[in-house]
């Protein structure tokens, strides 16, 4: 479409494109505009990987490609889309306020209400205030300044290998260090500790003057790290015993994920600060969440020169908490935390003796449908020897990505490395996934394995499909 504009008396012309343009773009076209306009080394690895295909439609599992293929998303948007793609109650909730103002600021808004009271029946012990912001990171960003201002203090602890989202306060919380360097100095008065060990947690907390620990449940980015047993409850202990507020990040493993509604309930632990986000609108919608007690609250915000300290703009809009306690109805109704548990724990002892049998895995752990698979990070041998090691570090940074290949290009299935540790593959499928899909998953999986024993033999036997896809484009 060509429009002409006239601009301080100038005739400007302007090729602006339509929605419906848009939406008949082929692969191409898609790929050459993300290459001038967006991030060019993402398209280019969308191409390496093979990944670069148009999809046209998606419905719970599955998602369509324009040849009519089907696909089983067992990446499941980061684990945002726990009840699948465009669950039709969320799709009506959105579609129910569709004219209701979206934003107005001078009104409070009774669907943004409903949801933090639903949210406060769901959540564990006494959280009950919520403010409702548009990522996971922001709702970090947000409880990391209540943790502050509510407790006076300013200091943080956080966890080695940890993924708390990307943004300047986040990303000084998110425990790599290759992602932090290039952005020094980062926020100040952080620490990090080994995840799992409540010993190096003490020695940090010893002096009282920490303002908050933060943790994920269950560590998702680094690698599905489940951490051991009585860890949690320990850290809570430690928490009181040192007066520390106790911030649980359940981004990635809250709303029935991990097989509790939130996975901070295997072993009975409540939170002082609760994140959540990704699942929580149903994944259709953009929406995060910081939660906390009545008291933390009003020693944060309870006043009249604090209240507006922390605001966003589009924080609680009406589509988004209309998706929220669509999501949260679903979550209750179809129990979809018990439906994780049993699911995960069919795939997991489908999975596990698999560990034995084949060389290229190294462990499979997780809880509920919160997955990893590891592979073995050394290709050993004569090899490696006569490349001074550079094998074994491709074999560290790229044996996921090549059996993620695989599986989409042979099996037909989605799913992707963790961001902090690439050799690891997660499975994160939809609550609602069948198990027959999750039988087709087991087996291709046990199809790769079987034909591939080493990182070469992958690198080698998938390069047809990885190089051929170069040279087809
Ligand atoms: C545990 C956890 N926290 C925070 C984030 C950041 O969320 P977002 O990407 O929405 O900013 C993520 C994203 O993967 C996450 O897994």
């Amino acid at each position: 479409m060509v429009y002409i504009l006239y601009q301080i008396g100038v005739m400007v012309e302007m090729g602006l494109v339509s929605l419906e343009e848009a939406l008949q773009w082929d692969v191409r076209q898609t790929r050459q505009e993300h290459k001038e306009h967006l991030n060019p080394v993402l398209a280019q690895m969308m191409v390496l990987l093979n990944y670069d295909r148009r999809f046209v439609r998606a419905e719970d599992t599955y998602v369509w490609d324009e040849n009519g293929e089907k696909y089983l998303d067992f990446l499941g948007a980061f684990g945002a889309l726990s009840f699948g793609h465009n669950h039709p109650k969320v799709i009506e909730a959105v579609d129910r306020v569709k004219e209701l103002p979206n934003y107005l600021q001078v009104n409070l808004n009774a669907v943004g209400a409903a949801l933090a009271h639903n949210l406060a029946e769901i959540l564990p012990g006494d959280l009950e205030h919520s403010f409702f912001c548009n990522s996971g990171a922001e709702a970090v960003e947000g409880a990391l300044k209540l943790a502050r201002i509510a407790s006076g203090k300013q200091k943080i602890i956080a966890a080695k290998g940890s993924f708390h989202g990307k943004s300047m306060g986040a990303l000084s919380l998110t425990g790599k260090e290759s992602y932090q360097k290039p952005f020094a100095p980062l926020v100040l008065g952080i620490v990090h500790v080994p995840y799992g060990d409540a010993g190096a947690l003490e020695k940090e907390l010893a002096a009282g003057d920490t303002a908050a620990v933060i943790l994920e449940p269950i560590q998702g980015e680094g690698g599905v790290i489940v951490p051991p047993e009585g860890y949690l409850p320990e850290v809570r202990r430690l928490c009181d015993k040192y007066n520390a507020y106790l911030i649980l990040d359940e981004i990635q493993t809250g709303l029935g994920r991990t097989g509790y509604n939130f996975a901070c309930e295997h072993e009975g632990v409540v939170p002082d600060i609760m994140c959540l986000a990704k699942a929580l609108s149903g994944g259709i919608i953009p929406i995060g969440a910081f939660c906390t007690t009545k008291t933390i609250w009003n020693k944060a915000y309870g006043t009249m020169d604090r209240y507006l300290l922390h605001t966003s703009t589009f924080g609680g809009n009406t589509r988004a908490v209309a998706a929220g306690l669509a999501a949260v109805e679903l979550l209750v109704e179809e129990d979809l935390a018990y439906q994780a548990r049993e699911k995960g724990q069919y795939l997991l002892n489908r999975l596990r003796p698999m560990v034995d049998k084949y060389p290229l895995l190294k462990e499979v752990r997780g809880r509920g449908l919160m997955i990893g698979l590891e592979f073995h990070p050394h290709e050993g041998g004569i090899v490696n020897k006569l490349s001074g090691g550079a094998v074994n570090k491709l074999a560290q940074e790229y044996t996921g990505a090549l059996v993620q290949g695989e599986m989409l290009n042979k099996h037909r299935v989605i799913t992707g490395f963790t961001l902090n540790n690439p050799n690891v593959i997660r499975l994160e499928p939809p609550l609602t996934v069948t198990y027959e899909d999750l039988d087709h998953v087991a087996s291709a999986l046990e199809d790769i394995l079987s034909q591939y024993k080493s990182f070469l033999n992958i690198a080698f036997g998938s390069a047809r499909t990885t190089i051929g896809s170069i040279f087809k484009r």
